[in-house]
């Protein structure tokens, strides 16, 4: 068990507010970037042997080497630059990581720094035990209605056996890069996770107890909550 990590961090982040805030990813929470408590949590985890790629857009290198510099462990975290979509991020990310012969591959959103490293634990016990795709994931918990063309309710959807994914995203590195090098070639760009490669490809992708606050900060309001969050003081 040899597993690497990629973090994607390549979006310009438009709904939080970019560009004229930056983009949300390099956004201080708790005096940190976004990213750099991402990063400390995978560095803390300790276990990703094949090392740590951050897929990165060529405009933001000065903002990664500041967001680098709030680490005190860096050890085996490196960058390559990233594509239009968050697909072709992952896979260019992939690539990198297959220079250094993983086993498995965790990836995972630079804007979701609240996992833990149980949830780390609990996809590589997944892995461990065989399975090929594994996505944490929590139940819905609204009620989920589908709208119609008139912006009227058109149906209520049961919300039983429905999940809300979650990264970090986890998979057997041959075949996961294999699958996204297929949906490339076949001209698929449309994949907004990786377990929705695995399934494309027809891989069983395994569930697992995500978190639920491991949220994606996607809104400028998700900043000031996540801001808000860590510097509330503990009664
Ligand atoms: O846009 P979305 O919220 O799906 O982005 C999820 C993650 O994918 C973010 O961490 C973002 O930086 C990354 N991404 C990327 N390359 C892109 C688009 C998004 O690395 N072209």
């Amino acid at each position: 068990y040899n597993p690497g990590v990629v973090v994607v961090a390549a979006g310009r982040g438009e709904r939080a507010g970019a560009p004229a805030e930056g983009p949300k990813q390099y956004r201080l929470i708790g005096g940190m970037p976004v990213i750099a408590h991402t990063l400390r949590e995978f560095a803390a985890w300790g276990r990703a042997t094949a090392g740590i790629v951050v897929v990165i857009h060529p405009d933001d290198e000065a903002l990664f080497a500041d967001a680098l510099s709030h680490l005190t462990n860096q050890v085996g975290i490196r960058f390559v630059h990233g594509g239009a979509t968050r697909q072709q991020s992952v896979l260019n990310g992939l690539a990198a990581l297959a220079a250094n012969a993983p086993s498995h591959v965790l990836i995972h959103d630079a804007v979701r720094p609240f996992f833990d490293a149980a949830l780390l634990e609990r996809v590589s016990d997944a892995l461990k035990a065989g399975h090929a795709a594994v996505l944490p994931a929590v139940a819905v918990a609204d009620t989920l209605k589908k709208a119609d063309s008139n912006g009227n309710v058109g149906v209520t959807v049961s919300r039983a056996g429905l999940y809300a994914a979650q990264t970090p995203q986890a998979f057997s590195f041959p075949v996961i890069y294999d699958a996204h090098r297929k949906a490339a070639a076949e001209g698929r760009t449309d994949f907004t996770d990786d377990a929705g490669i695995a399934e494309w490809a027809g891989l069983a992708v395994r569930l697992v107890d995500g978190l639920a606050d491991n949220v994606k900060l996607t809104y400028k309001r998700d900043i000031a909550m996540a801001d808000e969050k860590l510097s509330r003081t503990p009664i």
